[in-house]
């Protein structure tokens, strides 16, 4: 898979979700199913979304201890999904009983990314409530130094980090950023923001755009806007 667009489809109801994708009559777009919509509709909506063409990253988080987190990844590995998560905090054991329960009996298996630090997280609330006492930016490059030995594809990061990711964990070790903004559009509640053009420039894999493109008046020219400065 090479660089593409990937629309956030953060909505509650299935119904919201196809008004969304109904517009698309074209070239069906890469989607993120996140907790909201999965918790909504349930597997079924990935399941109808697959039929209807489109890859899927299912963004569900995963953390807890590694059985369960395999066992788990085993049950969304039948889901058919492209892409999916966890959390690189439930360490490298649970790295890699995730990857071994995410892959299939033909050795085939959906990309596996980590979550570092979220973007919620700053300096202060991880000294305070986590306890870690580093500067945020060495555990988030630690973070995806993890999940790269523990054989994963890459880390959902902030455009601003994917150049230093593939800096220390190779070029072939895939960094998918949310964050992103037109250069003319709102910022909305992201704080550090990146174009298309400027996240493919600093070698961003996959963009994540959700309300640039959900929220817009035409979402399909949002959309082929962000693959003509991210991909084309
Ligand atoms: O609407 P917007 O473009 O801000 O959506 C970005 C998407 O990426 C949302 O689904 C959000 O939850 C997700 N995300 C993020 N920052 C992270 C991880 C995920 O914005 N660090």
């Amino acid at each position: 898979m090479g660089k593409d667009v990937i629309i956030a489809c953060d909505f509650a109801s299935k119904a919201d979700c196809l008004g969304l994708l109904d517009k698309f009559t074209g070239k069906k777009p890469f989607v993120k199913i996140g907790m909201e919509l999965f918790y909504a509709e349930g597997p079924e909506i990935v399941r109808e979304l697959k039929a209807r063409g489109h890859k899927i990253f299912l963004d569900l988080k995963l953390h807890d201890i590694p059985n369960t987190v395999k066992k788990s990844m085993n049950v969304l590995s039948r889901l058919d999904v492209d892409m999916t998560n966890l959390h690189a905090a439930g360490t490298v054991s649970m790295m890699e009983a995730a990857l071994e329960g995410l892959t299939r009996p033909d050795g085939t298996r959906p990309l596996l990314i980590a979550v570092t630090q979220l973007t919620s997280t700053d300096q202060e609330r991880m000294e305070n409530d986590l306890l870690i006492k580093e500067p945020i930016d060495k555990v988030v490059m630690h973070y995806a130094s993890n999940a790269a030995k523990a054989g994963l594809d890459g880390v959902v990061c902030s455009p601003l980090e994917a150049g230093k990711v593939h800096e220390a964990c190779g070029k072939n070790f895939l960094t998918v950023t949310p964050g992103v903004r037109f250069a003319d559009g709102d910022i909305g509640d992201q704080k550090r923001v990146m174009t298309p053009a400027e996240a493919k420039k600093i070698g961003s894999d996959y963009i994540v755009v959700g309300r640039p493109i959900t929220a817009a008046e035409d979402p399909v020219a949002a959309y082929e806007r962000c693959v003509a400065e991210f991909v084309d």
